[in-house]
């Protein structure tokens, strides 16, 4: 067995309902002024922000608690860099993240930004570099998908230039995570399925991952499997919080994947899509992954019929029989399967395959010549 290390510097919270028993033992962390990021309305509508706000202000050494929600689905710069102004004219000590991968990734932003005079701009364009200072963070995600809570990236977008690529760096590690599924019950079908895929590439593409160790693929199998039953149970009952429960499970241990094996191609073939079409993460993820399995079995063929036999749950062997659980899986899901279905414009593909940034080289398919166009096409053209 290779030698490696695992590294996971946050304190991890996790279970059903323990979210005000998290935060008293989080005490420690949190103090001074805080600044709630979020994405707002449905966690406003049901109370669970008021309910936070309320609980946080119980820990005595609190002095003030601000909400900053204009986050958008992907995150943007512009956005950044307003909370990160905002939090030092407040003089914000701790950012808690609450919400989706959108409101992590922006809290993180926020607590590197806040301790640097550097630009966001300039360390999202690798002109500066990460620093080693940033605000504590406490992530509180309400989707089981991301796995930001246990990452060390956030995915950021300019939208005026229509780049979408990750800062990372150790600093933007949570101090803790609160994975709390309660919070995922109320979460839509369609949101429940783009989160749920998201926990499955995660899985795929670190196994496949040639950073990928023993322990990495271990947690990747379980979460494969994971995401096979409970994404079927949750598409025929959204109400089964033992689904959910197990969804929230899966999601955080790839988030310790996305810190210690790295994701590969469609990761970063989705960000310009999200970019160019503004659409969901996982909505991308999916048009892009029959596509992306038709190259990677040339590479990893064993791995690819292991990853979709467990899916699947029958044995399963060849690549058109690999592509079809593929496709089987996300139409399930009621995913788009296609960038036709996801609505891209296919005179879009060229510049989508120059705005594609971040290292490939982990994926083992990289190698293949002119590998982004080709999954472009094949995912246009997949059918
Ligand atoms: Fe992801």
């Amino acid at each position: 067995m290779k030698p490696y290390r695992v590294n996971i510097p946050t304190s991890i919270f996790f279970g059903r309902d323990i979210w005000k028993e998290a935060l008293k033992e989080t005490g420690a962390i949190l103090n001074g002024n805080i600044m709630i990021v979020t994405t707002g309305r449905s966690l406003i509508r049901l109370g669970y922000l008021e309910n936070l706000k309320d609980a946080i202000m119980e820990n005595p050494s609190i002095k003030s608690v601000l909400v900053f929600d204009q986050v958008s689905a992907n995150p943007k710069l512009s956005e950044a860099k307003e909370a990160i102004e905002l939090a030092k004219k407040e003089k914000t000590d701790v950012i808690v993240g609450f919400g989706g991968g959108s409101a992590m990734d922006m809290a993180k932003a926020i607590a590197l930004g806040a301790k640097t005079d550097d630009l966001i701009e300039d360390i999202f364009y690798g002109q500066k570099v990460v620093g080693r200072d940033a605000l504590p963070i406490i992530a509180i995600p309400t989707t089981a998908g991301t796995g930001s809570e246990l990452s060390r990236a956030a995915i950021i977008t300019d939208s005026e230039k229509r780049i979408k690529g990750g800062i990372r760096g150790d600093v933007l590690y949570p101090k803790a995570a609160v994975v709390d599924s309660l919070f995922t019950e109320s979460v839509p079908f369609d949101i429940t399925m783009q989160t749920g895929f998201d926990v499955l590439a995660h899985a795929m593409e670190s196994y496949i991952s040639r950073a990928a160790s023993p322990y990495t693929q271990m947690q990747s199998e379980y979460a494969i499997k994971t995401a096979g039953e409970m994404l079927v149970r949750l598409s025929k009952d959204l109400n089964d919080t033992e689904a959910r429960q197990n969804m929230s499970y899966a999601s955080m241990i790839m988030g310790i994947n996305l810190g210690n094996a790295s994701t590969g191609l469609p990761h970063r073939l989705q960000y310009p899509l999200g970019a160019f079409t503004d659409t969901s993460h996982g909505c991308g993820l999916a048009a892009l992954y029959c596509a992306w399995i038709d190259y990677e079995y040339k590479y990893s063929r064993d791995k690819v019929e292991k990853m979709l036999s467990i899916l699947a749950g029958d044995p399963i062997r060849g690549k058109s029989a690999c592509i079809d659980a593929m496709r089987k899986f996300i139409s399930l899901l009621k995913l788009p399967v296609t960038l036709k279905d996801l609505g891209v414009d296919r005179t879009h593909l060229t510049d989508m395959s120059e705005a594609v940034t971040g290292n490939l080289a982990n994926d083992p398919a990289a190698q293949e010549q002119d590998i982004i166009r080709k999954i472009y096409e094949r995912a246009w053209e997949e059918s």
